[in-house]
C-alpha cells in the first residue's frame, strides 16, 4: 500500500491507531476496534519504536470509547445532527458509533491524511472527509450551519497553539446553532509529563499548546458551558484494566486531584 508522505505531526496518527489496534487484540479489549487492526495491517505500517503494552494502550482505547459515547448520546437525542471528528487521523469513529443515515459525519484532517484515509478506509454513506488545516478558517463553510453538532477531538489539541484552539472553538460555536464539544484535556501537567516520559518524548517538540485547564474553554468562549468532566479513573472500563494498573487506578480514583492528573475528557454544551 503506497501512502502519501506524512509530516511528523501527521504521523502521530499511527500512535493512536496502533494503540487501538493493540487493544483490539486483547482478550478483554476496552474499545475492541478491529477496524484499527485491519487498517494497520493493510497499510503495512510497522514501527518498532512504538512498543505498546496492554497498560499503555488502555488509555488511548479508553478515551476513544468515552468520546464515542459522547457522540452516541448526542446523536440519540438529535438524530438530525452533524458529527465532526477534528484531527481524525485514521480513526473510524463513524463506523464504531454507527450513526443513523440522518446524521452527516465529517472527519477533518490535513489533505495528505485524508488521502491516506481514502486509500485505507472504505466509504460509508453520510460520512465525509475534509482535507484542511484546522487553523484555516475556511473549511467550516462546507458544513451545514442549521443543524445541531457534536464535535470531538481525540489527541489533537496539544498540536495547536492556545490562540489557535480558542479561534477554532469560537468558529465552531458560531457556525452551528447548538451542540456539544468534547476532547481529552491536555493540562500543563500532561504536557510536562509528555515532555519527560521517555515513551512520548518524540511528541513533545510537536506540542504547541502550553496546556490548559478544563475551565479555560468557558473563559475563552462564553458560549461554552462545561457539562461533564469525565475522570477515566472512575469509569466502569477500569474493571478491564490489567491487574497492576487496575489497582493503581482504583486508588487514584479515591482522589479527585490525582484523577485529574490522568486522562480526562471535558464535555461542553453551546
Ligand atoms: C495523535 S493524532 C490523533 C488522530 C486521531 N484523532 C486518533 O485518535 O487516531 C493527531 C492528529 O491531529 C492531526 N492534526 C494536528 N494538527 C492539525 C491541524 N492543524 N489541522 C488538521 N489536523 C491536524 C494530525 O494530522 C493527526 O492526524
Amino acid at each position: 500500500m503506497t501512502l502519501p508522505p506524512l509530516t511528523p505531526l501527521q504521523e502521530t496518527l499511527w500512535v493512536t491507531l496502533t494503540g487501538r489496534a493493540f487493544d483490539s487484540r486483547q482478550p478483554r479489549p476496552i474499545l475492541g476496534d478491529e477496524m484499527a487492526e485491519e487498517i494497520v495491517r493493510t497499510s503495512g505500517y510497522d514501527n518498532p519504536e512504538l512498543h505498546w503494552t496492554q497498560s499503555s494502550s488502555v488509555d488511548v482505547a479508553h478515551r476513544a470509547k468515552k468520546l464515542d459515547e459522547v457522540a452516541q448520546r448526542f446523536i440519540a437525542r438529535h438524530p438530525d445532527a452533524v458529527g465532526i471528528d477534528l484531527g481524525a487521523g485514521l480513526d473510524t469513529r463513524a463506523f464504531r458509533i454507527d450513526a443513523p443515515p440522518t446524521v452527516d459525519w465529517y472527519d477533518v484532517d490535513f489533505p495528505e491524511v485524508v488521502t491516506a484515509r481514502q486509500r485505507l478506509i472504505p466509504d460509508r454513506p453520510h460520512a465525509h472527509t475534509i482535507g484542511a488545516d484546522l487553523t484555516d478558517p475556511g473549511w467550516l463553510a462546507a458544513l451545514p450551519a442549521d443543524r445541531p453538532a457534536v464535535i470531538v477531538a481525540d489527541g489533537v489539541l496539544p498540536f495547536l497553539a492556545d490562540d489557535e484552539i480558542i479561534a477554532l472553538l469560537k468558529r465552531l460555536t458560531r457556525h452551528f446553532p447548538s451542540g456539544e464539544i468534547a476532547f481529552n484535556v491536555y493540562t500543563k501537567f500532561t504536557v510536562w509529563a509528555a515532555t519527560h516520559y521517555p515513551g512520548a518524548r518524540f511528541l513533545a517538540p510537536l506540542f504547541k499548546s502550553r496546556g490548559f485547564d478544563r475551565r479555560d474553554p468557558e473563559r475563552w468562549d462564553p458560549k461554552l458551558t462545561l457539562v461533564r468532566h469525565i475522570l477515566l479513573t472512575r469509569e466502569p472500563e477500569v474493571a478491564k484494566y490489567p491487574p497492576a494498573l487496575r489497582l493503581w487506578t482504583r486508588m487514584a480514583a479515591l482522589s479527585t486531584p490525582l484523577s485529574r492528573l490522568g486522562t480526562t475528557i471535558a464535555q461542553y454544551r453551546f
